[in-house]
Protein backbone atom coordinates (compact mmCIF):
# COMPACT_ATOMS: atom_id res chain seq x y z
CA UNK A 1 0.00 0.00 0.00
CA UNK A 2 1.21 3.43 -0.60
CA UNK A 3 -0.61 5.32 1.35
CA UNK A 4 1.42 6.83 4.93
CA UNK A 5 0.05 7.25 7.86
CA UNK A 6 0.92 9.76 10.26
CA UNK A 7 0.92 9.56 14.09
CA UNK A 8 -1.11 13.23 14.79
CA UNK A 9 0.46 14.94 17.93
CA UNK A 10 -1.39 14.70 21.04
CA UNK A 11 -0.16 16.46 24.27
CA UNK A 12 -0.17 14.52 27.51
CA UNK A 13 -0.51 11.70 25.68
CA UNK A 14 1.93 10.72 22.20
CA UNK A 15 5.19 11.96 24.47
CA UNK A 16 8.03 9.60 23.34
CA UNK A 17 7.26 7.04 26.04
CA UNK A 18 4.04 6.50 24.25
CA UNK A 19 5.41 6.45 20.72
CA UNK A 20 8.73 4.22 21.92
CA UNK A 21 6.55 1.51 23.20
CA UNK A 22 3.96 2.01 20.46
CA UNK A 23 6.73 1.71 17.47
CA UNK A 24 7.89 -1.47 19.63
CA UNK A 25 4.45 -3.46 19.79
CA UNK A 26 2.43 -1.80 16.36
CA UNK A 27 3.28 -1.90 12.92
CA UNK A 28 1.70 0.53 10.21
CA UNK A 29 2.44 4.35 11.41
CA UNK A 30 4.99 5.88 9.19
CA UNK A 31 5.63 9.11 10.48
CA UNK A 32 5.07 10.42 14.08
CA UNK A 33 4.42 14.09 15.24
CA UNK A 34 5.66 15.25 18.00
CA UNK A 35 2.93 17.28 20.45
CA UNK A 36 4.14 21.11 19.49
CA UNK A 37 6.79 22.98 21.28
CA UNK A 38 6.91 26.71 22.28
CA UNK A 39 9.54 28.85 23.28
CA UNK A 40 9.11 30.59 26.81
CA UNK A 41 9.83 34.14 27.73
CA UNK A 42 13.31 33.82 27.68
CA UNK A 43 13.67 31.87 24.29
CA UNK A 44 14.41 28.69 25.88
CA UNK A 45 12.30 24.98 25.76
CA UNK A 46 11.25 23.65 28.54
CA UNK A 47 13.42 20.94 29.61
CA UNK A 48 10.38 18.68 29.26
CA UNK A 49 10.01 19.48 26.30
CA UNK A 50 13.13 19.23 24.52
CA UNK A 51 13.79 15.88 26.18
CA UNK A 52 10.43 14.74 24.12
CA UNK A 53 12.51 15.39 20.89
CA UNK A 54 15.95 14.72 21.70
CA UNK A 55 17.02 11.31 19.16
CA UNK A 56 18.32 9.69 22.01
CA UNK A 57 14.82 9.61 23.56
CA UNK A 58 13.34 8.69 19.85
CA UNK A 59 15.64 6.06 18.38
CA UNK A 60 14.29 4.21 15.46
CA UNK A 61 10.94 6.79 15.36
CA UNK A 62 10.31 8.71 12.45
CA UNK A 63 10.12 11.85 13.93
CA UNK A 64 8.94 15.41 12.90
CA UNK A 65 9.05 17.79 15.56
CA UNK A 66 6.17 20.22 15.70
CA UNK A 67 6.43 23.89 16.48
CA UNK A 68 4.13 26.50 17.70
CA UNK A 69 4.66 30.01 16.99
CA UNK A 70 3.91 33.45 15.27
CA UNK A 71 7.09 35.05 15.87
CA UNK A 72 9.75 34.66 12.73
CA UNK A 73 12.84 34.59 15.29
CA UNK A 74 11.49 32.36 17.46
CA UNK A 75 10.07 30.10 14.49
CA UNK A 76 13.98 30.38 13.03
CA UNK A 77 15.54 29.81 17.14
CA UNK A 78 13.39 26.85 17.01
CA UNK A 79 14.03 25.44 13.22
CA UNK A 80 17.77 25.36 13.92
CA UNK A 81 17.50 24.19 16.87
CA UNK A 82 15.73 21.06 15.79
CA UNK A 83 18.41 20.96 12.73
CA UNK A 84 21.35 20.82 14.81
CA UNK A 85 19.19 17.88 16.51
CA UNK A 86 19.34 15.72 12.89
CA UNK A 87 15.77 16.78 12.28
CA UNK A 88 15.19 17.37 8.33
CA UNK A 89 11.54 18.22 8.63
CA UNK A 90 9.59 20.41 11.06
CA UNK A 91 6.02 21.14 11.03
CA UNK A 92 4.51 24.34 11.85
CA UNK A 93 1.18 24.45 14.37
CA UNK A 94 -2.11 26.48 12.62
CA UNK A 95 -4.43 24.45 14.38
CA UNK A 96 -4.68 24.46 18.26
CA UNK A 97 -8.16 25.66 19.10
CA UNK A 98 -7.53 26.31 22.84
CA UNK A 99 -8.32 29.74 24.46
CA UNK A 100 -5.15 30.00 26.20
CA UNK A 101 -3.48 30.14 22.21
CA UNK A 102 -6.10 31.85 20.00
CA UNK A 103 -6.48 34.58 21.82
CA UNK A 104 -2.74 34.83 21.43
CA UNK A 105 -2.76 34.56 17.91
CA UNK A 106 -1.17 31.19 17.55
CA UNK A 107 -2.61 27.77 16.74
CA UNK A 108 -5.94 28.33 14.97
CA UNK A 109 -5.87 32.00 16.38
CA UNK A 110 -3.48 32.91 13.57
CA UNK A 111 -6.13 31.98 10.96
CA UNK A 112 -7.37 35.14 9.86
CA UNK A 113 -4.08 36.77 9.88
CA UNK A 114 -3.52 36.41 6.41
CA UNK A 115 -0.52 39.36 5.78
CA UNK A 116 0.76 37.79 9.29
CA UNK A 117 1.08 34.32 7.97
CA UNK A 118 2.80 35.92 4.18
CA UNK A 119 4.90 37.66 6.42
CA UNK A 120 6.33 34.88 8.61
CA UNK A 121 6.81 32.78 5.63
CA UNK A 122 8.49 35.39 3.91
CA UNK A 123 11.50 35.83 6.81
CA UNK A 124 11.52 32.21 7.39
CA UNK A 125 11.54 30.30 4.58
CA UNK A 126 15.10 31.92 3.17
CA UNK A 127 16.09 31.24 6.17
CA UNK A 128 15.05 27.86 7.82
CA UNK A 129 17.65 24.84 7.36
CA UNK A 130 14.79 21.65 7.18
CA UNK A 131 11.48 21.40 5.10
CA UNK A 132 8.37 22.46 6.49
CA UNK A 133 5.19 21.42 6.39
CA UNK A 134 2.18 22.52 7.71
CA UNK A 135 -0.91 21.46 10.19
CA UNK A 136 -3.82 23.68 9.68
CA UNK A 137 -7.63 23.66 11.07
CA UNK A 138 -10.02 25.67 8.21
CA UNK A 139 -10.06 28.23 9.90
CA UNK A 140 -10.64 30.10 13.17
CA UNK A 141 -14.29 30.99 12.55
CA UNK A 142 -14.85 29.92 9.16
CA UNK A 143 -13.93 27.71 6.31
CA UNK A 144 -13.29 31.26 4.05
CA UNK A 145 -9.71 31.85 6.22
CA UNK A 146 -8.64 28.20 4.42
CA UNK A 147 -9.77 29.32 1.39
CA UNK A 148 -7.50 32.45 1.31
CA UNK A 149 -4.63 31.12 3.16
CA UNK A 150 -3.68 27.93 0.59
CA UNK A 151 -3.02 30.92 -2.33
CA UNK A 152 -0.79 32.15 -0.22
CA UNK A 153 0.68 29.08 0.19
CA UNK A 154 1.39 28.46 -3.24
CA UNK A 155 4.01 30.98 -3.08
CA UNK A 156 6.30 28.75 -0.65
CA UNK A 157 8.01 25.45 -0.69
CA UNK A 158 5.80 23.72 1.89
CA UNK A 159 6.34 19.88 1.72
CA UNK A 160 3.21 19.17 2.59
CA UNK A 161 -0.70 20.43 4.43
CA UNK A 162 -2.13 18.71 6.97
CA UNK A 163 -6.01 19.83 6.96
CA UNK A 164 -8.13 18.79 10.37
CA UNK A 165 -11.66 20.33 8.63
CA UNK A 166 -12.53 21.89 11.46
CA UNK A 167 -12.54 25.01 12.97
CA UNK A 168 -10.78 25.87 16.04
CA UNK A 169 -14.01 27.40 17.39
CA UNK A 170 -15.29 23.76 17.18
CA UNK A 171 -12.54 22.24 19.55
CA UNK A 172 -12.67 18.68 18.93
CA UNK A 173 -16.40 18.39 18.61
CA UNK A 174 -19.06 18.24 16.23
CA UNK A 175 -18.75 17.03 12.16
CA UNK A 176 -15.53 17.18 10.41
CA UNK A 177 -16.32 19.13 7.19
CA UNK A 178 -15.22 16.53 4.06
CA UNK A 179 -16.92 19.10 1.69
CA UNK A 180 -14.54 22.10 2.96
CA UNK A 181 -11.66 19.43 2.34
CA UNK A 182 -12.51 18.11 -1.26
CA UNK A 183 -12.88 22.12 -2.16
CA UNK A 184 -8.83 22.66 -0.62
CA UNK A 185 -7.56 20.32 -2.88
CA UNK A 186 -8.39 21.78 -5.74
CA UNK A 187 -7.28 25.23 -4.15
CA UNK A 188 -3.23 24.30 -3.79
CA UNK A 189 -0.67 22.95 -5.52
CA UNK A 190 0.77 21.03 -2.52
CA UNK A 191 0.38 17.76 -1.13
CA UNK A 192 -2.53 17.33 1.17
CA UNK A 193 -2.64 14.82 4.10
CA UNK A 194 -6.43 14.32 5.47
CA UNK A 195 -6.68 14.36 9.21
CA UNK A 196 -9.95 13.91 11.88
CA UNK A 197 -11.97 10.85 13.06
CA UNK A 198 -10.41 8.13 11.37
CA UNK A 199 -11.48 6.00 14.40
CA UNK A 200 -12.26 2.72 11.98
CA UNK A 201 -11.20 1.26 9.31
CA UNK A 202 -14.68 1.59 7.42
CA UNK A 203 -13.58 5.49 8.36
CA UNK A 204 -10.72 5.07 6.98
CA UNK A 205 -12.10 3.16 3.78
CA UNK A 206 -14.44 5.53 3.02
CA UNK A 207 -12.38 8.63 3.00
CA UNK A 208 -10.14 6.66 0.40
CA UNK A 209 -12.80 6.19 -2.22
CA UNK A 210 -14.30 9.77 -1.84
CA UNK A 211 -10.19 11.19 -2.01
CA UNK A 212 -8.48 8.73 -3.98
CA UNK A 213 -5.68 11.15 -4.83
CA UNK A 214 -4.67 11.97 -1.10
CA UNK A 215 -2.02 9.07 -0.05
CA UNK A 216 -0.91 10.53 3.42
CA UNK A 217 -3.44 10.27 6.34
CA UNK A 218 -2.90 11.32 10.07
CA UNK A 219 -4.69 10.09 12.88
CA UNK A 220 -4.58 10.99 16.39
CA UNK A 221 -7.40 9.68 18.78
CA UNK A 222 -8.37 6.85 16.88
CA UNK A 223 -5.02 5.20 17.38
CA UNK A 224 -4.54 5.50 20.85
CA UNK A 225 -8.17 4.34 20.75
CA UNK A 226 -7.03 1.05 18.90
CA UNK A 227 -3.17 0.85 18.58
CA UNK A 228 -4.00 -1.77 15.99
CA UNK A 229 -5.71 0.65 14.03
CA UNK A 230 -2.47 1.68 11.31
CA UNK A 231 -1.99 -2.50 11.10
CA UNK A 232 -5.60 -2.70 9.99
CA UNK A 233 -5.36 -0.04 7.44
CA UNK A 234 -2.30 -1.50 5.97
CA UNK A 235 -3.56 -4.82 6.44
CA UNK A 236 0.13 -6.06 8.06
CA UNK A 237 -0.44 -8.10 10.41
CA UNK A 238 -3.85 -10.51 10.75
CA UNK A 239 -5.22 -10.23 14.17
CA UNK A 240 -8.02 -12.82 15.67
CA UNK A 241 -9.63 -11.23 18.23
CA UNK A 242 -8.13 -13.11 21.16
CA UNK A 243 -4.68 -12.45 20.24
CA UNK A 244 -5.50 -8.58 20.22
CA UNK A 245 -6.32 -8.25 23.81
CA UNK A 246 -3.26 -9.94 24.49
CA UNK A 247 -0.79 -8.10 22.08
CA UNK A 248 -2.60 -5.29 23.91
CA UNK A 249 -1.63 -6.53 27.26
CA UNK A 250 1.73 -6.32 26.44
CA UNK A 251 1.71 -3.00 24.82
CA UNK A 252 -0.03 -1.70 28.38
CA UNK A 253 2.50 -3.43 30.30
CA UNK A 254 5.36 -1.90 29.16
CA UNK A 255 3.62 1.90 28.53
CA UNK A 256 2.53 1.50 32.41
CA UNK A 257 6.43 0.32 33.08
CA UNK A 258 7.52 3.39 31.49
CA UNK A 259 5.48 5.48 33.76
CA UNK A 260 5.72 3.97 36.75
CA UNK A 261 9.28 4.13 36.41
CA UNK A 262 9.77 7.48 35.56
CA UNK A 263 7.28 9.16 37.26
CA UNK A 264 7.49 10.33 41.62
CA UNK A 265 4.29 9.48 43.29
CA UNK A 266 1.80 6.67 42.43
CA UNK A 267 -0.87 9.73 41.62
CA UNK A 268 1.10 10.64 38.59
CA UNK A 269 1.28 7.53 37.13
CA UNK A 270 -2.92 6.75 37.60
CA UNK A 271 -3.28 10.02 36.38
CA UNK A 272 -1.77 9.73 33.37
CA UNK A 273 -2.95 6.11 32.93
CA UNK A 274 -6.41 7.75 33.25
CA UNK A 275 -5.67 9.62 30.46
CA UNK A 276 -4.82 6.51 28.19
CA UNK A 277 -7.58 4.46 29.71
CA UNK A 278 -9.90 7.12 28.21
CA UNK A 279 -9.45 6.09 25.31
CA UNK A 280 -8.65 2.43 25.69
CA UNK A 281 -11.70 2.24 26.75
CA UNK A 282 -13.82 2.57 24.07
CA UNK A 283 -12.12 -0.44 22.65
CA UNK A 284 -13.79 -2.97 24.98
CA UNK A 285 -17.06 -4.15 25.70
CA UNK A 286 -18.79 -2.73 28.42
CA UNK A 287 -16.56 0.53 27.85
CA UNK A 288 -17.89 2.65 30.81
CA UNK A 289 -17.57 -0.25 33.89
CA UNK A 290 -13.80 -0.84 32.29
CA UNK A 291 -12.91 2.89 32.61
CA UNK A 292 -14.67 3.23 35.77
CA UNK A 293 -12.53 0.57 37.39
CA UNK A 294 -9.60 2.64 36.45
CA UNK A 295 -11.43 5.71 37.54
CA UNK A 296 -11.32 3.79 40.66
CA UNK A 297 -8.02 2.90 41.36
CA UNK A 298 -6.38 4.16 44.33
CA UNK A 299 -3.24 2.65 44.08
CA UNK A 300 -0.82 0.98 42.16
CA UNK A 301 -2.19 -2.60 43.14
CA UNK A 302 -5.86 -1.32 42.93
CA UNK A 303 -5.01 -0.02 39.11
CA UNK A 304 -3.19 -3.57 38.31
CA UNK A 305 -6.11 -5.49 39.70
CA UNK A 306 -8.52 -3.26 37.54
CA UNK A 307 -6.44 -3.84 34.53
CA UNK A 308 -6.36 -7.60 34.86
CA UNK A 309 -10.61 -7.43 35.08
CA UNK A 310 -10.89 -5.41 32.22
CA UNK A 311 -8.25 -7.60 29.87
CA UNK A 312 -9.80 -11.08 31.38
CA UNK A 313 -13.66 -10.32 32.13
CA UNK A 314 -13.88 -7.71 29.13
CA UNK A 315 -13.55 -8.27 24.89
CA UNK A 316 -11.45 -6.06 22.74
CA UNK A 317 -14.04 -5.10 20.42
CA UNK A 318 -12.55 -3.41 17.68
C1 LIG B 1 -5.78 16.42 24.01
C2 LIG B 1 -5.33 16.78 22.62
C3 LIG B 1 -4.06 17.35 22.42
C4 LIG B 1 -3.63 17.71 21.14
N1 LIG B 1 -2.37 18.25 20.96
C5 LIG B 1 -1.97 18.61 19.70
C6 LIG B 1 -0.67 19.17 19.45
O1 LIG B 1 0.18 19.32 20.33
N2 LIG B 1 -0.38 19.54 18.17
C7 LIG B 1 -1.27 19.37 17.14
O2 LIG B 1 -0.97 19.71 15.99
N3 LIG B 1 -2.48 18.82 17.35
C8 LIG B 1 -2.84 18.43 18.58
N4 LIG B 1 -4.06 17.83 18.75
C9 LIG B 1 -4.92 17.59 17.58
C10 LIG B 1 -4.64 16.22 16.93
O3 LIG B 1 -3.31 16.14 16.47
C11 LIG B 1 -5.58 15.97 15.73
O4 LIG B 1 -5.39 16.99 14.79
C12 LIG B 1 -7.07 15.95 16.14
O5 LIG B 1 -7.27 15.22 17.33
C13 LIG B 1 -7.93 15.38 15.03
O6 LIG B 1 -7.46 14.12 14.64
P1 LIG B 1 -8.05 12.75 15.26
O7 LIG B 1 -9.55 12.79 15.12
O8 LIG B 1 -7.42 11.66 14.41
O9 LIG B 1 -7.63 12.70 16.68
C14 LIG B 1 -4.48 17.46 20.02
C15 LIG B 1 -5.72 16.83 20.22
C16 LIG B 1 -6.15 16.48 21.48
C17 LIG B 1 -7.49 15.81 21.65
Amino acid sequence: MSDKILMAPIQGVTDYHFRNTYQKFFEGVDVLYSPFLRLDKDMQLKKSKLKDVLPENNVNINLVPQILTNNSAEFIYLSKQMFDLGYKHLNWNLGCPFAMVINRELGSGLLPHFDKIKGLLEKVIPVIPLKLSIKMRIGLESEDDIFKILPILDNYPISEIIIHPRTGKQMYKGEVNTDVFEKCLSLTKHKVCYNGDINTLEDFQNLKNRFENVSSWMIGRGLVTNPFLAEQIKQTVKNTHENKMSRFKEFHDALAKEYLDRLEGSSHFLNKMRIFWEYFSLSFSNSHKVYKRIKKATSVDKYNIAVEQNCTNENWIV
